[in-house]
């Protein structure tokens, strides 16, 4: 570790004495979905902005498509200091960093708009600034949209359509807590045993945005698409916590910068993929339905349960201030 220090501060004022650099230091950035996902293209932006703004101080090198392991594996990646940097969702998150998942209460988020301001206000930015006391250095809060259910077994309009439903869940106890009191079956699955799963008949759906939807085609293994909104799903940009701290201020700036853009990256993406989804699946053959206000407010009755725990766990306090920031 120390020789990664002193070789990225040795690097920095090479360039800075306008002297050839010595080698590149390499980012390995890790993320579960493809390139053309809004993974990665935010991915891309981040590289983009780091080399405008640092020359050729460091390489990037890219593993989508869950390339170097499933979410917590890559996290765990970062602490250690052999993967550099990734996105992620908040599936395993609260697991690092237990606040995080008061974002996953279901039904939590307006829209979108509501989301991101939370998450880029004082709210977000305490949670992210919890990350560096557990190996891990957060950039950004970026999205992935509100998460749907697909399923290959009926419609889903009520509770009662969900009832024994094999659902995949993220490895997360909020959402898994949720699934359980609709009744449904929920397995919480890391994300590289999915669609065999699916295929399989292992499980009969999964709940993604349809960021995830189109962009891996779950068109080809889920028949069903109901456009349920239950639960927000944010995502987050996060480096490596040794490998952050070997930074100098300049090559920090410009990884703070270049998270910025790539968040704007992404949510351009979402906001995309939000407006022409529904029609590229339909096209693609999926049955789709959408849940009304009143059928989502039926769906929210039957996880009273769940919320009553969840406010054993988050305080009423801050979901109140979550719910009613505007
Ligand atoms: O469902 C998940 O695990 C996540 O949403 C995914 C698809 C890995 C993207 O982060």
């Amino acid at each position: 570790m120390t020789f990664i220090f002193s070789r990225l501060a040795v690097a920095g004022s090479l360039v800075a004495l306008g002297l050839p650099a010595l080698a590149q230091t390499e980012v390995k950035i890790a993320y579960a979905l493809a390139s053309d996902s809004h993974y990665g293209v935010a991915a891309q932006k981040f590289e983009e902005v780091v080399l405008a703004e640092t020359g050729d101080q460091f390489e990037f090198n890219h593993f989508p498509s869950s390339g170097l392991g499933g979410e917590r594996e890559v996290i765990e990646g970062l602490q250690i200091g052999t993967i550099e940097a990734t996105i992620v969702s908040s599936g395993t998150l609260a697991n690092f960093v237990p606040d995080t998942g008061v974002f996953d209460i279901p039904f939590l988020f307006r829209d979108l708009d509501h989301a991101r301001a939370v998450l880029d206000g004082p709210i977000g930015e305490e949670i992210l600034g919890k990350f560096d006391d557990v190996g891990l250095h957060g950039l950004a809060w970026g999205e992935q949209g509100f998460r749907h259910i697909t399923n290959n077994r009926n419609p889903i309009r009520t509770p009662a359509d969900v009832e024994g439903l094999k659902i995949r869940t993220m490895e997360n106890p909020v959402h898994l807590e949720a699934f359980n009191a609709m009744g449904a079956a929920p397995t919480p699955m890391a994300w590289p045993e999915v669609i065999s799963s699916l295929q399989q008949g292992v499980i009969d759906g999964q709940e993604n945005p349809l960021s995830v939807i189109v962009s891996v085609k779950l068109d080809e293994v889920q028949k069903y698409l109901t456009l349920s909104g239950h639960v927000y799903s944010p995502a987050m940009l996060l480096v490596s916590k040794p490998f952050w701290d070997g930074l100098d201020d300049s090559q920090k700036a410009a990884f703070e910068n270049a998270a910025a853009e790539a968040v704007k990256a992404m949510r351009g993406y979402v906001d995309d993929v939000e407006t022409t989804g529904v029609r590229t699946l339909e096209e693609r053959g999926m049955e789709i339905n959408q849940l009304s206000n009143e059928e989502k407010a039926t769906f929210q009755d039957s996880i009273t349960s769940a919320y009553e725990s969840y406010y054993e766990t988050y305080s009423q306090d801050l979901v109140d201030s979550i719910v009613n920031f505007e």
